[in-house]
């Protein structure tokens, strides 16, 4: 494999972005700020930390993580308009780099009935659009949305432009997931080709899944001369979700001989950012999910055991290891110190505030007191749990159920809303459904109960339960999760985390396509 720069590929990751915008995917200011360390701790070269117009809650994201994050660029979407384009050039200004992504929709269906915009005005709102952005920054990204159903000469000519205007990288995206890969190699070949200015910026794939080739079409985009990739942990995103950034990494890694190109990513970190997202975004990983699915690394059959046993490459064509995978250790017990606590957080990736870091202490020891044997999966199922509620405006302080084979239950609920506290006693025909109705008379809100999810974080009856709970309000689906060593106080948590997403969506606007499109001029 060759290791010039001229075969680096730039991974652009968009999990905070379009991989929020799968339905019930919002995440809170503190989920996506840790979202962002770790990715930045994968070397990730460009995280797109939001859509900054899309509401004050989208901006300070960007914000923050523009202010924390130094070894990654930190992006932020903006349509073809002054006033998104303004947004985000705020919102990156604290960034040690930063960059504007501005797009516009290309195809002519997209065009006429979408914008209903003329070709000539669509050119000229490029022009106008990636010139704002260039005041706030030199770093600007262009796309042309629907670039696989638009007329080749017409995106010559829009590209074209968007360079001229001071564009330095150019995505070319399969939106709607229709591309084949032998297609989508030919549009970068033929628009790098044809662009005269086309040496003077870096080509880019974004791909969605709706056919299951997101990540064939990025290997043959980056085939065709693209040397950025957009894509997500887990391949989340709109639909059937964009191109897996670890299966794209790891294709780079173990095919080297094949696709002469590589990339700077710390693979070893990919099962820490698979396993958060998922927790963050209640999305939980199908088994046979490649790179990071359960059942990724496991051998059932006999024959394959064996091969296994003798050799790991019969059957095995990456370690475990090597993608972060590791055994179920057993790292501590209830005598653990503090000390000993904040080790294994540092090596496990955690950075946490004071406040965060007693609460966890402080679940770890009473996990301890009700647990034998906690393992590195305990851990970070508590911290995630911990690091995903502690901001929120609503909290769970305390759960009591009873409930029996024959009767109602009843659960005695103590909640803290905007910092009061707040009780109840209810009842339901299950403890969960007693606790669920328990927190809707505190909350005074009724969503709609779209799923309930439980899975167990490690073997045997005492482990931590992990729950998934979906509510609907409005239009708006939103996923929580919360994990406790009572499975009805896990339950709880998650749908007291729903509840807070909720709230924050609440406050987001649709980004509005027929927005007006506004020339800067
Ligand atoms: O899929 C798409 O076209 C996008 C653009 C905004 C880049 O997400
Ligand atoms: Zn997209």
């Amino acid at each position: 494999m060759s290791h010039s720069e001229a075969n680096r590929v730039r991974i652009f990751d968009t999990t905070l972005r379009d991989g929020e915008q799968s339905p019930g995917a919002s995440m809170t200011l503190e989920e996506k700020l840790q979202i962002a360390r770790v990715l930045e701790n994968m070397r990730v070269d460009v995280i797109e930390a939001g859509f900054a117009i899309a509401s004050n809650g989208d901006f300070e994201c960007v914000n923050r993580i523009a202010k924390e994050i130094k070894d990654s660029t930190v992006c932020s979407l903006a349509r073809a308009a002054l006033g998104d384009i303004d947004r985000a050039g705020e919102a990156i200004k604290p960034a040690n780099s930063g960059r504007i992504h501005t797009f516009i929709a290309t195809s002519p269906l997209h065009m006429k009935v979408k914008l209903q915009m003329e070709p000539e005005a669509v050119i000229e709102a490029i022009h106008a659009s990636v010139s704002r952005a260039c005041t706030f920054t030199n770093d600007v990204e262009w796309s042309a949305e629907d670039a696989t159903r638009t007329e080749i000469d017409f995106l010559c000519r829009a590209v074209e432009t968007a360079i001229k205007a001071g564009a330095t990288t150019i995505n070319l995206p399969d939106t709607v997931g229709y591309a084949t890969p032998q297609e989508y190699m030919d549009m970068f070949k033929a628009v790098i080709e044809r662009v005269p200015n086309s040496d003077k910026a870096i080509f880019s794939t974004h791909c969605h899944n709706d056919l299951g080739l997101a990540v064939a079409n990025s290997l043959a985009g980056v085939a065709g001369g693209a040397r950025q990739v957009e894509c997500t942990i887990n391949g989340i995103g709109e639909r059937a979700g964009n191109a897996a950034m670890e299966e794209i990494v790891m294709a780079l890694k173990v095919r080297g001989d094949a696709l002469p190109y590589h990339t700077r990513i710390k693979t070893e970190e990919i099962m820490r950012a698979s396993k958060l997202v998922s927790t963050v975004t209640g999305f939980t990983v199908q088994n046979n999910k490649a790179i990071v699915g359960a059942n990724a690394f496991a051998h059932e059959s006999g024959i394959h055991q064996d091969g296994v046993l003798k050799a790991a490459e019969t059957y095995e064509i990456m370690t475990p290891e090597s993608v972060g995978v590791t055994k179920s250790v057993l790292t501590m017990g209830k005598h653990s110190g503090r000390h000993a606590f904040a080790d294994k957080l540092k090596d496990l990736g955690y950075e946490l505030g004071d406040n965060a870091f007693q609460e966890c202490f402080r679940r770890f020891k009473e996990l301890g007191d009700r647990k034998k044997n906690i393992y590195d999966e305990d851990i970070i199922a508590l911290v995630d749990d911990e690091v995903a509620t502690w901001a929120n405006r609503m909290q769970v302080i305390s759960l009591n159920t009873y409930s029996s084979s024959n009767g109602e239950a009843v659960a005695n609920l103590t909640m803290a809303i905007d910092g009061e506290k707040a009780k109840t006693v209810t009842y339901g025909s299950g403890p969960v459904d007693a606790a669920f109705n328990a927190i809707k008379d505190l909350i005074g809100m009724e969503p709609h109960l779209q799923l309930f999810q439980v899975h167990a974080v490690t073997q045997g009856t005492d482990a931590q339960a992990e729950c998934t709970v979906r509510l609907e309000e409005g239009g708006r689906t939103v996923n929580g999760q919360g994990a406790h060593e009572d499975t009805v106080t896990a339950a709880a948590r998650a749908y007291v985390s729903a509840v807070n997403k909720l709230l924050v969506k609440r406050e987001k606007k649709a980004p509005d396509e027929a927005a007006k499109v506004v020339a800067a001029k």
